[in-house]
């Protein structure tokens, strides 16, 4: 029985990806820059099984939903359509982040798998090329192939995969005002944007522009502007998010009391920046030097971790992730 096993971490955007091009090839429709964690954790084993009816799905030990389900065998199907194989697979998938409460456990979950599907189907995949497949899951999963700091391209299939891009040390705090499953999840909340909100081609225009300057303020080692562009984007991002008919509004009163605090930590001396994903939980970047003062100033918000740049996608020995 061919058999992989990858383990992968989520990302967090400075520049975010918020809507698409191409619904079928998940094509952004601008670029994104993100920091690829060292925590949080996706553990993922692939064995593939001839003699199963279909594909078996567990995440933590426990059967998946079916939609959960359907999306592995969605992209587990691209895998064996280009290895040339019809054998099932089972997928045992362990994630340390609560799944949907906005930290990225679709970036880690795809970007784990496929590592492990390639290996185990056999595909001979170099990391661009496992960048793009991964972008088939989830966008977002497109930039945990990298190490640290990683950027994704806008463009066609072939153009659109995430690269390595050198920039400032920082840390990341992330603080969980709230781990439940998020009501709307991205996909869906993304094409309502698209379809219905006024703002959204300005937010499509600003971010391609935003990443310009991040990209030369990451090049630079510039903390103090990656810092700025990253809370103007997510801002921005928000703004146009909230603004789509029936609204979405995934920043709470808790998630508004930690961009409130972080504007303090700035007026106190303590460079931070606040961003936040599709759900209510923040994560501020700071200089390392600074991430346990800030970590202690926002610890009366919600549970603070502090966490720094990790690996990309890759294979480590077998493990159980049952
Ligand atoms: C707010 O990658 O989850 O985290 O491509 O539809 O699977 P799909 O969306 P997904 O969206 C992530 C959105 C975001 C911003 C970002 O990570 O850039």
């Amino acid at each position: 029985m061919r058999t992989a096993t990858a383990r992968a971490h989520p990302n967090i955007a400075l520049v975010k990806y918020w809507g698409k091009r191409d619904e079928e090839l998940i094509l952004p429709a601008a670029g994104s820059l993100s920091l690829t964690l060292d925590g949080f954790a996706t553990t993922t084993t692939v064995s593939l099984d001839p003699s199963a009816a279909e594909d078996r799905f567990t995440l933590n030990g426990a059967a998946a939903s079916p939609t959960q389900s359907e999306r592995v065998t969605r992209f587990v199907d691209l895998v064996r359509s280009r290895a040339g194989s019809s054998s099932p697979a089972v997928v045992r998938s362990r994630n340390e982040a609560p799944t949907g409460a906005g930290l990225a456990s679709s970036a880690s979950g795809f970007a784990a798998l496929a590592v492990a599907a390639a290996t185990a189907y056999g595909l001979d995949l170099d990391r661009a090329d496992l960048s793009r497949l991964a972008r088939r899951g989830s966008g977002s999963a497109t930039r945990s192939l990298v190490d640290g700091l990683s950027i994704w391209h806008a463009g066609d299939d072939a153009a659109s995969f995430a690269e390595p891009i050198d920039g400032p040390a920082m840390s990341m705090v992330i603080v969980t005002v709230d781990a439940a499953e998020k009501a709307v999840s991205s996909r869906e909340a993304m094409r309502r944007t698209a379809a219905t909100s006024p703002y959204y081609a300005g937010w499509v225009d600003s971010t391609a522009h935003s990443l310009r300057e991040m990209t030369t303020a990451c090049r630079a080692g510039d903390f103090t502007r990656v810092g700025e562009i990253t809370e103007l984007n997510a801002l921005r991002m928000h703004a146009a998010i909230e603004a789509c008919e029936p609204s979405i509004r995934y920043l709470r009163a808790g998630s508004v009391a930690v961009f409130d605090a972080v504007e303090q930590l700035r007026a106190d001396g303590i460079e931070a920046y606040a961003t936040a994903d599709a759900g209510p939980n923040v994560v501020v970047i700071s200089r390392p030097a600074d991430a346990a003062a800030v970590a202690e100033r926002l610890g009366g918000l919600g549970a603070v971790r502090v966490v720094g740049a990790g690996p990309g996608a890759r294979l480590i020995p077998e493990e159980d992730c049952a």
